[in-house]
């Protein structure tokens, strides 16, 4: 088994060192013990779905910061202010490391200064990277201050003449004046070719953007979405959508649905949704851009809803969003999560109107003790 060279110093993966089969078992464990915690009766599906161990990721976001030398990292295992100069990542690409080494010798050369969380000095901040899987199409983004000038013609020229495996459409820079560590987007600029990078899932396209949300695991993502349209087993009903993003599930079950509405709050992951709605010409879905406690609460007022699509991010919902559900009263529920611990406690919720007919594990995030969760929930007779 090959270990990263990182592992043990990098706060990224912590399972690295545990043989995969292991490793679905700890987290199998895991779901277990949460599902005896929350008491809650229901079938685990099993084994735990699972894909490329490897290699599977198609985003990364690298920190800038300076020891002895300018480093670009990831944060360190349990230390938040030391980034660990990184040279490879084994779940991620292999196009990486020249990526990585280019950069850094394109900031040295310039005498770039690294941001500096704490004194809220400096200029470079971070580096993205997206790579779709299927279609092999590369993104990069340069997150900087407006402290100093970039020289955008250089990056441009020294990027787009490496040689790599996956095809370099896009670079973008953008500015981060906040005082936020997240990366904020208060400008951004393309400096090299397309706006958007496409991945293929089955027979859609999905646009990706430098900053909407993508499931972070492409080849999980397509067996997730399609065992959804699977269970969803939909006769020209209507399906809500909540928290849709770049609005992958409800693409899915377009074909099966009557009507498929999404909600989401990201102004760029709407826009990406409309595209992608378009360009995979699917015409009976449309897309809010909202607040789903809002949406629910306020703005939709659609009676005749029987899949509910729930997809949160990792803090799960709130009771206010669970009340609404429970008023919607849709027939089935397919609640998701990246978060088990949020995922049983707001399903355990919502079984006070709805048999929890199964839930079952997806492996998106080999290497880490992260995992995927879908429950299929279906309304009391
Ligand atoms: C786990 S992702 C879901 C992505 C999508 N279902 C998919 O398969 O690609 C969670 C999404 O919820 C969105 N979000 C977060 N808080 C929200 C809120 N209060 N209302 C609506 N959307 C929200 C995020 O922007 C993100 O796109």
């Amino acid at each position: 088994m090959r270990i990263c060279k990182h592992f043990g110093k990098c706060g990224g993966c912590s399972f690295q060192d545990i043989d995969y089969k292991e490793e679905l078992k700890i987290k199998e464990e895991n779901i277990k013990k949460l599902m005896e915690f929350y008491q809650i009766p229901t079938t685990l599906l099993r084994p735990i779905n699972y894909y490329n161990e490897w290699f599977y990721r198609n985003k990364m976001e690298f920190s800038f910061s300076y020891n002895n030398d300018i480093v670009c990292g990831l944060y360190a295992k349990g230390n938040n202010s030391l980034v660990v100069d990184i040279e490879e990542c084994l779940i991620f690409s292999l196009d990486l490391p020249v990526i990585l080494k280019t950069l850094k010798e394109f900031v040295k050369e310039r005498s770039y200064i690294p941001y500096n969380k704490f004194s809220r000095k400096g200029f470079l901040r971070n580096f993205i990277v997206r790579e779709t899987k299927f279609s092999k199409e590369l993104m990069i983004g340069i997150v900087t201050t407006s402290h100093c000038d970039f020289d955008k013609v250089g990056f441009v020229k020294t990027f787009s003449s490496l040689k790599l495996s996956s095809n370099l459409k896009s670079i973008y820079l953008i500015t981060n004046n906040s005082l936020s560590d997240a990366v904020i987007f208060d400008k951004k600029e393309l400096i090299y070719k397309d706006e958007f990078i496409f991945e293929d899932l089955d027979k859609f396209k999905f646009i990706i953007g430098i900053n909407s949300f993508f499931q972070a695991n492409s080849e999980g993502a397509l067996d997730f979405y399609k065992k959804i349209k699977k269970y969803a087993s939909l006769k020209k009903e209507n399906v809500l959508d909540l928290f849709c993003g770049i609005g992958g599930i409800g693409i899915f079950l377009s074909e099966d649905a009557q009507f498929v509405f999404g909600v989401e709050l990201n102004k760029d992951a709407i826009s990406n949704a409309i595209e992608n709605a378009k360009i995979n010409n699917i015409k009976n879905i449309s897309f809010y851009n909202s607040d789903v406690r809002k949406f629910l609460n306020l703005e939709f007022n659609y009676k005749d809803i029987s899949l509910l699509v729930v997809n949160p991010p990792r803090a799960g919902i709130s009771n206010k969003i669970k009340r609404a559900i429970l008023r919607l009263n849709p027939k089935v529920i397919i609640y998701s999560s990246c978060n088990p611990t949020t995922f049983f406690r707001d399903i355990k919720d919502l079984s006070l109107k709805y048999n929890i007919n199964f839930v079952e594990p997806f492996d998106f995030f080999p290497k880490t003790p992260h995992t995927e969760i879908l429950g299929y929930l279906k309304i009391k007779d």
